[in-house]
């Protein structure tokens, strides 16, 4: 496969696509059913058969599968082929609970290298192109998912990993690479550590960044391409699915991220009641591979939500950016919050950095947001506290909820290496109102 030119099914028919998705989801789910005790299990219980599938929309006949499966099955249970044809396996960090593990084979190996470096492609990359990897290396499905992509796209990899903020500032100025991946948030570490070393970081050898593995907003996007003087793209993935390249938003639309359909297949489900919704309505996104071996997920529910859009420069269907993820959503005296609506807010104030935090705290009854966010020059005492009733008005006007707001100087705030943590919940400990 060239990975410099575009593949057929990109911009085939939806009908043609349409039946490779049908075809190879019957493929899934009779596999599924006669290779894992799980899925025999799950199917049995409720009376379905793998040939009870026999258009797209039968799927909805089939049970969920969710993270709890993977750790009642834990460590291998889930894998639907013998363990010696298991070649590579990655792990969630389980930092709520068991983690999760995932295992493929030598095919799906090849299948996500592709889906890597179609999505690389979408960037507007090709095999001339120089990308330092800085997503991290290991159990975590980020660096190597990138690693192998760019390397079957033909392209050069640095394989940085995360960390090392300073060093990875010199390896941008010394190997002068054209494209960064990283997490959005560990991008902007980056972008300072460049300001504070050489002056700027807009003059920098980079004209893309490909960006995911936690939410970011438009707003975010338009900070990071101001400063790094590049096009920012989001990335979508997950490791119970695949990892990175699940989805990829395309240079010349940036209009949110592509689903490899002939792969991942997409629905979105009302998180309630498990209902199918229709395209464009928000909800819980749940994904069915169609050509993975060595784990399968059949209707894996994300907890990410969103909403399928119609394709534009493919014809596969987008996703819009990621409001959030369901286990993220913070219910302030009854509304429902995502740090995403904050993030944005704080980014409407030229003068505030997107690097913030979200304490929960809870005052008597009253659960309470505490918003730490860094100013973005030298402040005095009374410009911070102006920022900061600019920003609680803005919130209290466009999300609905009174918080509480403390502007601190550049650099005060923990910086992330991978993924932000931006909400801390210190309900536990609990303040006396
Ligand atoms: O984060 C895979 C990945 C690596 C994707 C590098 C992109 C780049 P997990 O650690 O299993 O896998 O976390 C998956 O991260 O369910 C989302 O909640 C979130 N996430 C990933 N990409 C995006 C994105 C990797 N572009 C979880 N926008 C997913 C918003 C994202 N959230």
């Amino acid at each position: 496969m060239n990975h410099n030119v575009m593949e057929h099914i990109e911009t085939a028919s939806v009908d043609e696509l349409r039946s490779v998705q049908l075809e190879r989801l019957k493929e899934t789910l009779t596999r599924a059913y006669e290779n894992s005790s799980v899925y025999r299990k799950k199917f049995d219980q409720i009376g379905v058969h793998p040939d009870d599938c026999q258009s797209l929309e039968d799927l909805a006949k089939f049970p969920f599968t969710s993270k709890s499966d993977l750790r009642e099955n834990y460590p291998f249970g889930m894998f639907s082929v013998p363990n010696e044809q298991i070649v590579r396996v990655h792990a969630s960090s389980g930092t709520t609970g068991q983690p999760t593990v995932v295992g493929y084979t030598k095919q799906d190996i090849v299948t996500w290298s592709d889906v890597v470096a179609r999505s690389l492609r979408a960037a507007g990359l090709t095999s001339k192109d120089t990308i330092q990897v800085s997503y991290g290396y290991g159990l975590f499905t980020g660096g190597l998912g990138a690693h192998y992509g760019v390397e079957r796209l033909g392209a050069t990899v640095v394989p940085m990993s995360g960390g090392q903020t300073d060093r990875q500032a010199q390896l941008i100025h010394d190997f002068k690479p054209t494209a960064l991946m990283v997490t959005p948030s560990y991008c902007l570490n980056i972008v300072e550590a460049l300001e504070k070393k050489f002056g700027t970081a807009k003059e920098c050898s980079l004209k893309t960044g490909v960006f995911g593995a936690e939410p970011w907003t438009n707003a975010m996007r338009q900070e990071i391409e101001a400063r790094l003087g590049i096009d920012a793209l989001d990335i979508y993935g997950l490791s119970e699915v695949m990892g990175p390249g699940v989805a990829m938003e395309c240079l010349e639309s940036k209009d949110g991220p592509t689903i490899w359909e002939d792969h991942f297949y997409p629905e979105i489900i009302n998180p309630k009641t498990g209902e199918v919704l229709p395209d464009g309505e928000l909800g819980e996104l749940v994904f069915t591979t169609i050509t993975k071996e060595g784990m399968p997920v059949i209707r894996y529910r994300t907890r990410d939500l969103t909403r399928l859009l119609p394709g534009s420069v493919r014809t596969m269907r987008r996703m819009d950016k990621i409001v959030g993820r369901s286990d993220d959503m913070m219910i302030i005296r009854g509304v429902n919050v995502f740090p995403s609506q904050i993030e944005e807010q704080i980014l409407q104030i030229p003068k505030l950095l997107p690097n913030y935090q979200i304490n929960i705290t809870k005052h008597g009854h009253l659960d309470t947001l505490h918003v730490r966010v860094e100013s973005r020059i030298d402040t005095s005492d009374v410009e911070a506290t102006q920022l900061a009733n600019k920003l609680k008005q803005k919130i209290k006007t466009m999300v609905g909820i009174s918080i509480h707001v403390e502007v601190l100087p550049q650099g005060m705030l923990p910086r992330s290496e991978g993924k932000a943590q931006r909400v801390i919940d210190l309900r536990h400990t609990a303040v006396p109102a």
